[in-house]
Formats: C-alpha cells, structure tokens, sequence
C-alpha cells in the first residue's frame, strides 16, 4: 500500500467522523471531555447501591456521557455542567474525582445515602454556583476548601450529620444568596462575617448545637432560621429597610425584653415570627401596629406576663396566634375582633380570667383551633361559640366553665363531616418560613405534640370545669369527632344512646361525673375506641359487650354499679340490660301504659289550675314540664 493510499484513507474517515461526530464518538471534543468521562465512571465506582438503575447509563461502553442519566453537558464545549441524581436512592460516597469536573455548575445529590465525607476536591470547581447535598448521610466537617467556589450561591447542606463549625472564610463567597445547613450536627457562632455577605437572602441553621449571641440581622436577609439551638443572650432589634420576612428564633435560650426587636423600626415586613420555647419575660409591648404584614405570631412557652396587648388588634392579616405557656393576666381584650382572618388561637396555660366572650364566635369565624385550656375563664360557654363552623379543634379544659354544654354544639360542621374540604393550614416547619403551627394536646390520657397532622386532629376538651346538665344528644351528630373529653364536671342524666354514631371516636372519657342509667348498648359499634373512661359515675347495669370494651382496663369503669366483664362482678343479681331508658330519649318506644295515662289525665283536669295556668306564665318550667309528662306517658 503506497503513501497515498494510506493519506487517503485517513481523510476518508476523517470525513465520516466528522459527519458522526454530534452522534458518537468523543474524538473532536474539547480535550478536557476524557477527564469528565473518567470522573463520572469514577463516581459511579464509589456507588455501591443503585436500587432504582439511575446509572446503568453510565458505562463503559457508552462513550457520549451527555446522554448519561442526570448528566447536563454545556453545548458548545461538552463538558459536565449539571449533576442531578436526586431521589435515586444511591448508596455510597462521593468519589474526590468530582473535582475533575471542573465546569461543573450545578450538583444536585437531594435525598440518596452518600456517606463519608463531602470531598475537599470540591474546592477546585470554581464554577459552582449551587452546591445541594440535602437529606443524605454525609459526616465530618463542612470542607473549608468549598470557600474556594467563589460563585456559589446556592449552599444546602441540610439533614446530614455533619460536625463542627461553619468554616472561616464564609464571608468570601460574595456571591452566596442561599445558606443551609439545617439538620446537622454543628456547633460554634455564627461567624461575623457572615452578616458581610450583600446578597444573603436566607440563613437557615435550624436544628444544631449552634451558641452565641445574635447582634445584628443583615437588612438583606428575608429569612433566619435558628430554631432548635443553643443561642442566647437579648433579641436583636431590626433597623430600617430590614427585608426580613421571615425570623424563627423558638427553641433558643434567648433572655429579656421583647421590647428591643418588636418596638424596632425595620419589623414592617415581617409575615412570620416566632420566639417560642425562649426564656423571655416581662410585658408583651404595646408596638403590634408596627407589624402590619404579620401572618403568623408565636409566643408560646416564655415566661411573658402582663396582659394581651391591646394593639394585636391592628394586626388584621394575623392568621396564626400563639401565646400559650405563659403568665399572661387579665380579660381578652375586645381589639381581637379585628383578627378576623384567625384561623388559630392559642392562650393555654396562662393565667386569663373573665368570660368567653361571644365576639369570638361573631368576628372569629374562620377558627379551627381554640384553645383556652388551663386558664380561669368563667361564666357559660356562649352560643355564639356555635358559629364557629369550621372548629375542629376546641379546647376549654381546666377552667371554671359552668352551666350547660350548648346543643348547638353540632352547628360545628367540620366535627360533623358536613364540611370535608380539609386545607391543611396547619402544615408546620420550623424553617424557611412555611407556616407553623404546634399544639400540645392531651388525648387519650396523654399529652402530645401535634404538627403536620394537626389538620386530622378532632378534639373537644371540656374536662375540669364545673359543666351541669345533661350531655347532649346533640353533640353525637359529630360523627367525625376523635376525642371527646368531658371528665370532672357536674354532668347528670344518661349517656346518649346515639352515642354509637360517633363513628371515629377514639377516646371518650366522661369520668369523674354524676351520670346516671345504663351504658349505651351502642358504644359496642365503636371500632376505633382506644380510650374509654366512665368511671366515678352513677351508672348501673351490665358492662355492653364488645372486643374493644371488654379489652379496657378496669379502671375505666371503676366508681359505679357497673357489672360484667372486665369487671370481676357478674351481673346475677341485675336485670337484663333494659335499653328503654335510652330510647326515651331518642323517641323509639311505643309501649303504653294506659293505666298511667288515665291517671295523667284526670289529674291534669284536677291540676289544670293549679299548675299549669302558672306555667303559662314561665316558659323554661312548661318545657320542662311537657318533659318531664311526655317521658311518663313513654314509661
Ligand atoms: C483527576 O485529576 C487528577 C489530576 O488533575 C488526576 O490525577 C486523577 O487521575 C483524575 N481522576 C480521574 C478519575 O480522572
Ligand atoms: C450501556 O448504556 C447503554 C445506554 O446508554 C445501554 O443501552 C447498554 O445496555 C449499557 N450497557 C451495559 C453493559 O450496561
Ligand atoms: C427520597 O427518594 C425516595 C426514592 O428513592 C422517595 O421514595 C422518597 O419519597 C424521597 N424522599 C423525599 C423526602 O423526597
Ligand atoms: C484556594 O485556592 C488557592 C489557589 O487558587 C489555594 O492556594 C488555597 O489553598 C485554596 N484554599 C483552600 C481553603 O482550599
Ligand atoms: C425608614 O426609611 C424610609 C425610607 O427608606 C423613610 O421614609 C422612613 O421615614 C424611615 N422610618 C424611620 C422610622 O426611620
Ligand atoms: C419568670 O418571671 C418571674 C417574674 O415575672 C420571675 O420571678 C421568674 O424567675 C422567671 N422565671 C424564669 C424561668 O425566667
Ligand atoms: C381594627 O382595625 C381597624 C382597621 O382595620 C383599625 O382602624 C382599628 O383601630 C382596629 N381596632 C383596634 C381595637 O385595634
Ligand atoms: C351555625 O353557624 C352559623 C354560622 O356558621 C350561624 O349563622 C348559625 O346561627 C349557627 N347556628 C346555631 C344554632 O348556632
Ligand atoms: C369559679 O367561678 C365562680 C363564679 O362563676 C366563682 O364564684 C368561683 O370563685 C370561681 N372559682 C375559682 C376557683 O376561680
Ligand atoms: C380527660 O381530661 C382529664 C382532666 O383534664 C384528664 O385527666 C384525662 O387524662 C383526660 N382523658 C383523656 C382520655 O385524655
Ligand atoms: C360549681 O358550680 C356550683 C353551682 O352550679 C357552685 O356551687 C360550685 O361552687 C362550683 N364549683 C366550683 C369549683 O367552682
Ligand atoms: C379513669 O379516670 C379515673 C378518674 O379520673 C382515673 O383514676 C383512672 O385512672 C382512669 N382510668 C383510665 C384507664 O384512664
């Protein structure tokens, strides 16, 4: 074969390759494209789990690494630029070779199982502009070489278990406009020269051992997180032409006055606040009409005292109120009516006195969550209290409530399933300003902390109060209700025998009462009964049987004439259950003693004078009357 030939040949394929070459082969690449072809096998290498295949595309034989799953090359030069393997579930470590990838701009490892350590090499890709880790198992120390990307904007490093402090040489990433490391393990200050960095919109540290004081607030964050740390010392106050949106300082060991940062200029924006979980004391200032965008306010669990400042009324876009855990006195001041778009109220443990007032339920119409518990409110449960249709949560417990439980109870059409429609407005974070909401609530002998489920939470507390009369039918037409608490009141007559259509109840404590009659055959049909409590009544008759019922702890029923499993007392001495009690009250029976009605009536004649002519005169003692006659004639 001559010279020629051979020169022939070569321009020949040279030809065909250049027509293939967007096709296949890597040959008329960049020369840096064989680096980032090695560095991704090499990655792959370290991954030792892949139940999903996310890299199956990533082989040997497969020379086009563009084409790779969650692999972006950069059209022109076709190097890597964007690594995204989110949710692929790998399993493994992320190899040093990634900083071989050095036009890299954006990875992506969002919820896998990397462990070990985030590799220094990393350092070196100075085209970073977004680093995102998030939901991994990555340890060891934020590498101080990442102080190298100096184009990074994006940092999320949140839900690892990384250690150690927030490396020096943070305030040289000028570009940096999003910072989190949430959900870690790490620990020190904040380092000053973070508050340096002009473009910083979000500080998200929520959840680690951080410490030290917070001084100032750079006027370009929107949103701090520092929720669940060990910071201390005063609040901040904000300056003029803060953009701060969003401040969660709750679980902290802040001190002090709340004068300092809510009387402070720069508050105007802010939708979201929440000191909870603090040791802040003294009054709760008078400087609400500053905060005019408020949406959600958190207070919970200081030691504030004095009384509601008058000014939350000038707050109207408040949704959200949490001042529960406190010492906070006096009456509910009359400028709440203005919170017309509150959907939660929150004062338990408090030392509130007065009555409930009914503005609550004329101008607060959109509450789910009410919660009173553990104050000294007095007077009756206003009727108004009824117009709340949308409640599903209402806590009233351990007061010094009296009179009677309203029959308008079942005016609440969430409770009732009339209404199904179920936003969860509830839905709680402690970072990036999602609205919060956390409710300590007792159910089923237990005191729990709600969050995300708070939405599905069904609760009416009215135990510990000094409540009289009869439990009202009414109230089991609330065929969605979860925990129905009416323990140590004054509570007479029966338990409703309709009490079975309260399909969903899971806890039903009545305890501590004066009821009277027999258990509800009824509460047999209730499947979801975990927690039950009749006891210290004066109920009678055989125990109804049901796997749930017979399953309680015999302490459930102790107090009364009760008999039959679980009780050791059989019932050879008592009747057979007569459920005619019950359905007086429901209407169902038509048995007729005719001997009594004769009497009825010739007695009316003799007492048509003497009683009822009175009667006409008092219309709660004729109800009460035609009752009382109506149940006689049924007897
Ligand atoms: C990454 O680059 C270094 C030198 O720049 C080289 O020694 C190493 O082999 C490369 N790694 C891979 C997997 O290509
Ligand atoms: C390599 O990847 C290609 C797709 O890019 C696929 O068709 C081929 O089956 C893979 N080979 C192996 C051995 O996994
Ligand atoms: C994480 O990814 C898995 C699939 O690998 C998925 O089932 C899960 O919902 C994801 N978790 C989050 C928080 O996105
Ligand atoms: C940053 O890069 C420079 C060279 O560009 C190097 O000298 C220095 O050690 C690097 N710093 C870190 C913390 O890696
Ligand atoms: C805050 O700044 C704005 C201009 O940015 C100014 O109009 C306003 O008067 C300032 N308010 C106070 C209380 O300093
Ligand atoms: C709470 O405040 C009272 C005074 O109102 C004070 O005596 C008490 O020590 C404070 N408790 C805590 C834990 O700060
Ligand atoms: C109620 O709101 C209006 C404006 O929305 C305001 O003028 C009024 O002062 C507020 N009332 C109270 C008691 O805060
Ligand atoms: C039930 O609530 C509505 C408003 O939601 C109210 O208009 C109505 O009067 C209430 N009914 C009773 C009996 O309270
Ligand atoms: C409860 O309220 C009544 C008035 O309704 C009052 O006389 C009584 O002192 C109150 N009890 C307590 C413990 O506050
Ligand atoms: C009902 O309330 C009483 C008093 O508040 C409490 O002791 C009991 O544990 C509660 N019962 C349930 C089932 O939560
Ligand atoms: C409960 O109310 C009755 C009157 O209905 C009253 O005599 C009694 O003192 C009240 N109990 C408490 C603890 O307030
Ligand atoms: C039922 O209530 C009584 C009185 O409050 C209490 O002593 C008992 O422990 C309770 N039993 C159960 C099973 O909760």
């Amino acid at each position: 074969m001559s010279a020629k030939w051979l020169l022939f040949l070569q321009s020949f394929l040279f030809a065909i390759l250049t027509h293939l070459a967007p096709f296949s082969t890597p040959i008329h690449k960049a020369p840096g494209t064989n680096v980032d072809r090695l560095a991704l096998l090499a990655i792959k290498s370290m991954i030792k789990g892949d139940p999903q295949g996310l890299l199956t595309s990533w082989n040997q034989s497969s020379t086009d690494f563009c084409q790779w799953q969650g692999v972006t090359c950069s059209p022109r030069h076709q190097r890597v630029t964007h690594l995204d393997l989110s949710d692929g579930g790998l399993i493994g470590t992320l190899s040093p070779s990634i900083g071989n990838l050095s036009f890299l701009r954006v990875i992506q490892l969002f919820n896998n199982s990397f462990s070990n350590e985030i590799p220094p090499e990393i350092g070196r890709l100075f085209r970073l502009r977004e680093l995102r880790l998030v939901y991994n198992s990555f340890t060891g120390k934020i590498p101080a070489t990442i102080m190298n990307c100096s184009n990074l904007q994006v940092l999320k490093l949140g839900y690892n278990n990384l250690v150690g402090n927030i490396p020096d040489g943070i305030g040289s990433l000028s570009m940096l406009s999003f910072l989190y490391l949430n959900n870690n393990i790490l620990q020190g200050g904040i380092p000053p020269e973070i508050w340096r960095l002009f473009r910083l919109q979000t500080l998200d540290l929520y959840n680690n051992f951080f410490t030290g004081n917070l001084l100032s607030i750079a006027p370009t964050l929107h949103t701090l997180s520092l929720c669940f740390n060990n910071f201390g010392g005063k609040l901040p106050s904000l300056t003029n032409g803060s953009a701060l949106i969003s401040l969660d300082l709750s679980r902290n060991y802040f001190v002090g006055s709340l004068h300092t940062l809510v009387c402070s200029n720069g508050v105007n924006k802010i939708e979201y606040l929440n000191l909870g979980y603090n040791q802040l004391s003294g009054v709760i200032p008078e400087c609400w009409e500053k905060w005019s965008s408020l949406i959600v306010l958190g207070l919970s669990n200081n030691n504030l005292s004095g009384e509601i400042p008058r000014t939350l009324g000038s707050i109207p876009s408040l949704q959200l109120l949490n001042m529960g855990g406190n010492k906070i006195s006096g009456s509910l001041p009359s400028s709440l009516m203005n919170l017309s778009y509150l959907k939660v109220l929150q004062l338990e443990q408090n030392n509130l006195v007065g009555i409930i007032p009914p503005w609550i339920g004329i101008k607060l119409t959109l509450l789910k969550l009410l919660n009173l518990r553990s104050n000294n409110f007095y007077g009756t449960i206003p009727h108004q209290l009824c117009y709340l249709s949308h409640a599903h949560i209402l806590d009233l417990a351990h007061n010094n409530l009296s009179g009677n439980i309203p029959r308008c109870f079942n005016n609440f059409s969430v409770l009732s399933g009339i209404e199904t429609n179920l936003e969860n407005t509830f839905s709680f974070s402690c970072n990036s300003g999602s609205v919060y909401a956390v409710v300590s609530l007792v159910t089923k002998g237990r005191e729990d902390t709600y969050d995300d489920i708070l939405g599905l939470i069904m609760l009416l507390d009215l135990s510990s109060n000094n409540f009289s009369g009869r439990i009202p039918t009414e109230l089991t037409s609330l065929h969605k209700l979860k925990s129905l608490n009416l323990s140590g009141n004054q509570l007479t007559g029966n338990i409703p025998n309709k009490i079975g259509d309260m399909k969903e109840l899971e806890s039903f404590d009545v305890s501590v009462n004066k009821l009277s009659g027999e258990l509800p055959v009824s509460l047999s049909r209730l499947n979801f009964l975990s927690s039950f409590n009749v006891s210290y009544n004066n109920l009678i008759g055989r125990v109804p049987s049901s796997t749930q019922i017979q399953s309680f702890n015999e302490s459930s029923f102790l107090g009364n004439k009760l008999c039959g499993a679980p009780l050791i007392n059989d019932c050879v001495h008592v009747d057979k259950p007569d459920t005619t009690s019950d359905q007086k009250e429901d209407g169902g029976s038509h048995k007729v003693d005719w001997g009594l009605i004769i009497s009825i009536v010739l007695g009316f004649i003799t007492g048509f004078w003497a009683i009822l002519v009175p009667l006409i005169l008092n219309r709660s003692r004729r109800i009460a009357y035609f009752r009382l006659l109506r149940k006689l004639i049924k007897v």
